[in-house]
């Protein structure tokens, strides 16, 4: 074998190794830093060793020269970032949560970071001013969210893993939407992706699950975040806000059928015993089922006022026994966690 065709073998082997522990970026993921000042530290790859030697600390300014030459070095495939500042890189992408689609570097799970750690902050934005132009930048969130998912079903499975913990109302929206879109693409029949429209109702339906408890934000503050036990004219006003939601809808510019029947619907029950309207049997949507279940499986696995945190396969079975949820669903439900092996 020639001399420079092994080193050249040796090379992409031990950028391989070396991709462990850093990762490469594009020239996309380089133009979304601050051009003199990005915020993690840059190693550049010596070629002729296949050593990653420190290029740029955080901290330091680039001049203008160095700005340039790092850009063509970006271009030339040899800057790195370490993997130990995986945090300070999350969170800048979720900043700008297309990136998450164009860097291939990724793993599964640093992208539910992501996708979780911006959805979370662009929800609590929302709830607290929700508001069209609010609403318009999350829908431009949601729609990388559902690209992502598009390209490949199976990545949903790693994104309802993402489960917080702490019940805030924005939590809660983003729980129900991550764990919503799994149980929806599981029900999905196979030829759903050729379906004309089916790209438009599958983005819609994601809308629909986060925003289904939009209408609590016309409630007052102290209501939402009550941890104790509700009294009864309490009740009565929280009861509404599936209606003040579908409400909000039309000025949010939408006013979609998916996200009106998760709004409107999720706390209807299959033998009427729901509300707002009290609808039963066929009255109910498919959708609105299935965000009624998906919304009581992800409250009752954050603490509440009346009840501790459970399993999610202790939930998942109450919610199996109890004949106020369609079984289709609370079976499909089981058998994801039994899957997934989340007990
Ligand atoms: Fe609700
Ligand atoms: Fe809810």
């Amino acid at each position: 074998m020639p001399p420079e065709i092994m080193s050249e073998n040796r090379q992409s082997q031990s950028v391989e190794d070396l991709e462990e522990e850093y990762y490469q970026i594009s020239t996309d993921i380089l133009q979304s830093f601050n051009k003199f000042r990005p915020p993690l530290n840059i190693f550049k790859l010596k070629e002729d060793v296949v050593r990653l030697l420190p290029y740029y600390k955080v901290g330091d300014r680039l001049s203008k020269e160095q700005s340039e030459e790092l850009e063509a070095l970006v271009n030339e495939g040899l800057i790195f970032v370490s993997r130990a500042d995986q945090q300070v890189y999350i969170k800048h992408i979720s900043f700008q949560l297309d990136l998450v689609l164009m860097d291939r570097h990724l793993t599964e799970t640093e992208i539910a970071d992501i996708f979780q750690t911006a959805l979370t902050r662009r929800m609590e934005e929302f709830l607290d001013q929700p508001v069209k132009a609010v609403a318009d930048k999350l829908q431009t969130d949601l729609l990388v969210f559902t690209e992502y998912l598009w390209q490949d079903f199976n990545r949903a499975k790693a994104l309802s893993r993402r489960v917080h913990p702490k019940h805030t109302l924005a939590n809660h929206s983003v729980n129900c939407g991550l764990v919503g879109m799994q149980l929806y693409i599981q029900n999905l029949p196979d030829d759903f992706r050729q379906g004309p429209k089916s790209r438009q109702t599958f983005d819609r339906v994601a809308l629909g699950f986060f925003l289904h408890d939009v209408g609590m934000t016309k409630l007052a503050q102290f209501l939402r975040d009550k941890t104790q036990t509700l009294t009864s004219e309490e009740r009565q006003k929280i009861a509404k806000h599936p209606l003040l939601g579908a409400e909000m809808l039309a000025k949010l510019d939408l006013k979609f059928p998916e996200v009106e029947q998760c709004v409107r619907e999720h706390h209807e029950r299959v033998g009427g015993g729901g509300y707002p309207q009290k609808l039963s049997g066929a009255d109910i949507s498919d959708l609105g089922l299935l965000c009624g279940l998906v919304d009581s499986f992800c409250a009752m696995l954050t603490e509440r006022p009346y009840a501790k945190a459970m399993a999610p396969m202790a939930a998942a079975a109450a919610l199996g026994g109890d004949s106020k949820y369609d079984p289709k669903y609370s079976k499909q439900l089981t058998q994801y966690l039994v899957n997934t092996r989340q007990m």
